[in-house]
């Protein structure tokens, strides 16, 4: 038996050589796949299969072979190859953001539900032309996710372009937010759950961080830090995507329609329940003056309270012991 497996063993290894003498077949240089993928290539339907070789050259991908992407044609040795190909797999390279895209809204849409709307990575990014987020020219650089996104939500856009976070964005703030600072760029859930809700209160106050202190003391951050996201948090009184300051007429919390947004839960509300200060800020004198004098009126107050009762407790402990101290001696 074991004579048997030997010799089968070397024969195999005879037959090998030949094959060991030569080098694998090179994989296709990008060359090769230019010559019929020039930059006016059309398929035998007349659609585009072009690709531009500069723009290509120019991406962030510049350096790789096609065929990193197009891998099912990595082994291929004759041209032509097979019509219909297997999709790009950008997770093989990009394993974290897969990760964080395969539990997103846009993956469910897509791979589950079916939805050919719903973006795969080449929808927001592009194909041959990608540029790092930091490129101007990127299509996800700050300042242009929104027309990237917008590309599909449309009228969102249409609402997010008028919010004073758009306008400064406009202007090239890179502060202001942009849909992923509150979305997420991958990870991107359904808006409408509670615990979504509760982390874009949280994403507000990463840059409102003085006044989300201000909401923090009010009734309705209290309950929300509690994790109730039945109260109010900043988008239900600020809007989400139409944000503007309280002095347009067009915001949501202008003095014109505060009673309609505090209306949505407090029935009958009305223009005394709506004087009602959402960021009370007990420094700040021209905000409330009652709140400022109630604010010093305690820290004269307490310190005062503590101040007397201390002493007064600090002379009878004394006391005490010296009476302690003097039966002591008499014993
Ligand atoms: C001899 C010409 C030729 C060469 C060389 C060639 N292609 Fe193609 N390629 C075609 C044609 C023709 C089609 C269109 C097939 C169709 O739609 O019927 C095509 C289609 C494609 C498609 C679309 C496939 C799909 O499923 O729709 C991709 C991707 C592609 N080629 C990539 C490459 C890459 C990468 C290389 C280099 C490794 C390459 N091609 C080399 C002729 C060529
Ligand atoms: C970073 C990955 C990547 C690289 C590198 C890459 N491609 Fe593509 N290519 C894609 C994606 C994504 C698609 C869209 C279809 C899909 O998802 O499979 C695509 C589609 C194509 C198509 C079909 C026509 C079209 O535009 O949809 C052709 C042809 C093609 N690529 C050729 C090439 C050639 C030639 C090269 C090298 C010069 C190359 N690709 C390099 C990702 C890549
Ligand atoms: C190619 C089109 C497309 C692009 C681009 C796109 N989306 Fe979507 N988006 C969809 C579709 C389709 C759905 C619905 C998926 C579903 O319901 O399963 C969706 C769902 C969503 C949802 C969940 C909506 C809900 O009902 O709660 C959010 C949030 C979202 N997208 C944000 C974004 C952001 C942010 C970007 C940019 C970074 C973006 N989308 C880019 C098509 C797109
Ligand atoms: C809905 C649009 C959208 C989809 C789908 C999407 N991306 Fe992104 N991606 C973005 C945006 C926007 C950024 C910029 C993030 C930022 O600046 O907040 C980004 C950033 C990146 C980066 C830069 C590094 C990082 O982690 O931020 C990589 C790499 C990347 N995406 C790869 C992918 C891959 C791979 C897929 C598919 C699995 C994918 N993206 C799907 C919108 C998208
Ligand atoms: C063969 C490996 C490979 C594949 C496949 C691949 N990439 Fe990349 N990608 C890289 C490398 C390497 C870089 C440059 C180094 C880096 O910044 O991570 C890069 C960079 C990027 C960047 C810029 C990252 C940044 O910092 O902003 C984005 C966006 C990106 N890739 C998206 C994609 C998308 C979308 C696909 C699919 C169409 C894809 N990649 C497919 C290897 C790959
Ligand atoms: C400042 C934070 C913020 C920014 C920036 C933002 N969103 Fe939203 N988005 C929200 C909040 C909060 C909700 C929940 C809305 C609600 O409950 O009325 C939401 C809901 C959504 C929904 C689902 C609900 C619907 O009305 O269909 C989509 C889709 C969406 N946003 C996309 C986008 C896109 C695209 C952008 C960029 C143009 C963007 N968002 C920018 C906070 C934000
Ligand atoms: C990434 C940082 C960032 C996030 C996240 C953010 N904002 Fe802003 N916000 C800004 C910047 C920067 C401005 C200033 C724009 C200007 O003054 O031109 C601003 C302006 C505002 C204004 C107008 C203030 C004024 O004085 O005119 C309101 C109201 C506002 N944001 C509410 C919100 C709410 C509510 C959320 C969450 C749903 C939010 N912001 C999320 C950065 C952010
Ligand atoms: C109960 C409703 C309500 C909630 C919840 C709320 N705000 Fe406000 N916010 C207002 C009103 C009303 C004003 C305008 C009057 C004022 O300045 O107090 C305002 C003012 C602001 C301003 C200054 C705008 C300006 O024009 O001066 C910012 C920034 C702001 N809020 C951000 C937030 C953030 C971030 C959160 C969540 C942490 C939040 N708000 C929660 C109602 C609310
Ligand atoms: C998204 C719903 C929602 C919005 C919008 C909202 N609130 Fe509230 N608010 C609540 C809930 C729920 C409570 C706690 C239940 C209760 O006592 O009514 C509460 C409690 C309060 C309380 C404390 C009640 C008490 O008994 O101590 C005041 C005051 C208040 N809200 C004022 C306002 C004002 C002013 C606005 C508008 C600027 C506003 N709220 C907007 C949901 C909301």
């Amino acid at each position: 038996m074991r004579i048997r497996i030997g010799a089968l063993a070397a024969i195999l290894w005879v037959a090998a050589l030949p094959a060991a003498g030569q080098s694998p077949p090179k994989p296709p240089a990008n060359d090769d796949c230019l010559a019929c993928h020039d930059a006016t290539a059309t398929r035998p339907t007349g659609q585009s299969m072009a690709v531009d070789a500069t723009r290509f050259e120019a991406s962030t991908h510049g350096p790789m072979a096609c065929v990193d992407c197009h891998a099912d044609l990595a082994k291929l040795t004759e041209f032509p190859h097979a019509d219909k190909l297997a999709k790009v797999e950008c997770g093989s390279c990009h394993d974290d953001v897969r990760s964080k895209y395969r539990d997103s809204i846009h993956a469910y849409g897509k791979e589950i539900v079916g939805l050919s709307m719903a973006p795969a990575c080449a929808d927001c990014h592009g194909k041959h032309d990608i540029k790092p987020r930091t490129d101007l020219t990127s299509r996800v650089y700050h300042t242009r996710i929104a027309e990237t996104c917008g590309s599909c939500h449309t009228g969102i856009k249409e609402h997010f372009d008028t919010s004073v976070h758009a306008v400064a964005l406009k202007k090239g703030d890179t502060k202001a937010p942009s849909c992923t600072d509150c979305h997420t760029a991958h990870a991107i859930q359904r808006a409408d759950t509670d615990k979504w809700r509760l982390d874009v209160t949280a994403e507000c106050g990463s840059c409102h961080t003085k006044v989300v202190e201000s909401f923090r003391r009010t009734f309705h951050g209290k309950v929300t830090e509690l994790g109730f996201s039945r109260v109010a948090a900043c988008a239900d009184c600020h809007g989400a995507h139409n944000i503007l300051p309280a002095s347009n007429p067009a915001s949501t919390i202008s003095q014109a329609r505060l009673v309609s947004t505090c209306g949505k839960c407090h029935q009958g509300a009305n223009q005394q329940f709506v004087k009602y200060d959402p960021h009370p800020n007990p420094q700040d004198y021209s905000r409330s003056a009652v709140l400022w004098w109630a604010n010093r009126f305690y820290w004269v107050l307490i310190p005062g309270c503590f101040g007397f009762f201390g002493l007064h407790s600090a002379l009878w402990f004394l006391r005490a012991a010296r009476e302690r101290r003097k039966k002591g001696g008499a014993a």
